[in-house]
């Protein structure tokens, strides 16, 4: 995997956070902060939060003197999830890759992770440093894209670019649904020394208000953009051809799609 794919600079928050939140992410998001809320947490440890969709939810539902500590790899993304807090709200933002974590042994009751484990590039790393900064009763909840199968929008994003590119198409939209195997998942956390591990499959359908802005942020909110322009393509060419396959495949506005999600709970 190479590094571009996790590369969420730029102009890509901004895009990722209103084109592409609202469709595919808010739903998992609610679900995903459900979990952790349910716990009745006194401290909480975020990895890859983006521009701060779970974070916000979470902030809303747990306790005032539950600690929230929020990280991603790209202070960029951060800086727009920070946006969504006043002052006077405590979230603790840090610049964080889920393989290296410096937080102490056993000091946080909660850790979670909406849909970052599949950049992780050692995912068993990761989770051997979730396991080692839980507190024993602590738990992990996180969650990943199923196969393009399931996520149709995907394989019409990964078909738009193949046609366009058929010598040498931009990688990135392999790597969010490459990890979708329930067992290796499982495996992975057992690995990783999580003992008591379940995995969940949700599957939902979703309306999408605009595939205008929808396609927008497919080119605009991801790396992928960037895999365009280095291969000498033009992104917005690229927009209209994603926004037309979207709706040959989906129909017109309001179209719906089907999504689907692993979620994996890992107790300590
Ligand atoms: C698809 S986004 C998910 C963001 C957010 N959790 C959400 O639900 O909208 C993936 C995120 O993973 C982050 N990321 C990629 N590699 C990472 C790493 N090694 N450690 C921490 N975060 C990473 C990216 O910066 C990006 O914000």
């Amino acid at each position: 995997m190479s590094d571009v794919n996790s590369n969420f600079v730029g102009s890509v928050p901004k895009y990722y956070d209103s084109a592409l939140v609202p469709v595919i992410f808010i739903d998992y998001a609610q679900d995903l902060a459900k979990l952790v809320i349910e716990r009745e947490p006194k401290s909480v440890l975020e990895l890859a939060t983006g521009t701060g969709v779970v974070t916000r939810l979470l902030r809303d539902g747990v306790s005032q003197e539950c600690e929230i500590f929020a990280s991603d790899l790209n202070e960029p993304m951060l800086e727009v999830a920070r946006q969504k807090f006043k002052a006077d709200e405590a979230v603790s933002f840090q610049t964080i890759d889920a393989m290296e974590i410096p937080f102490e042994d056993h000091s946080v009751d909660v850790m979670v992770c909406q849909f970052g484990v599949m950049f992780f590039p050692d995912k068993v790393k990761s989770y051997r440093e979730v396991l080692r900064i839980l507190r024993p009763g602590g738990h992990y909840f996180f969650n990943a894209w199923d196969s393009h199968a399931f996520n149709p929008f995907a394989a019409v994003g990964q078909r738009v670019v193949e046609e366009a590119f058929p010598d040498d198409s931009p990688g990135f939209y392999k790597v969010p649904f490459h990890y979708h195997d329930a067992e290796e998942m499982k495996r992975d956390m057992n690995d990783a020394g999580f003992s008591s591990v379940e995995v969940e499959r949700k599957q939902i359908k979703k309306k999408i208000p605009s595939q205008e802005s929808f396609a927008k942020g497919f080119i605009y909110g991801n790396p992928i953009g960037e895999e365009i322009r280095m291969r000498g393509g033009d992104p917005d060419a690229m927009v209209e051809k994603v926004r037309d396959a979207m709706e040959a495949e989906f129909g017109k506005d309001p179209a719906e799609m089907p999504l689907s999600a692993f979620f994996v709970t890992g107790h300590k």
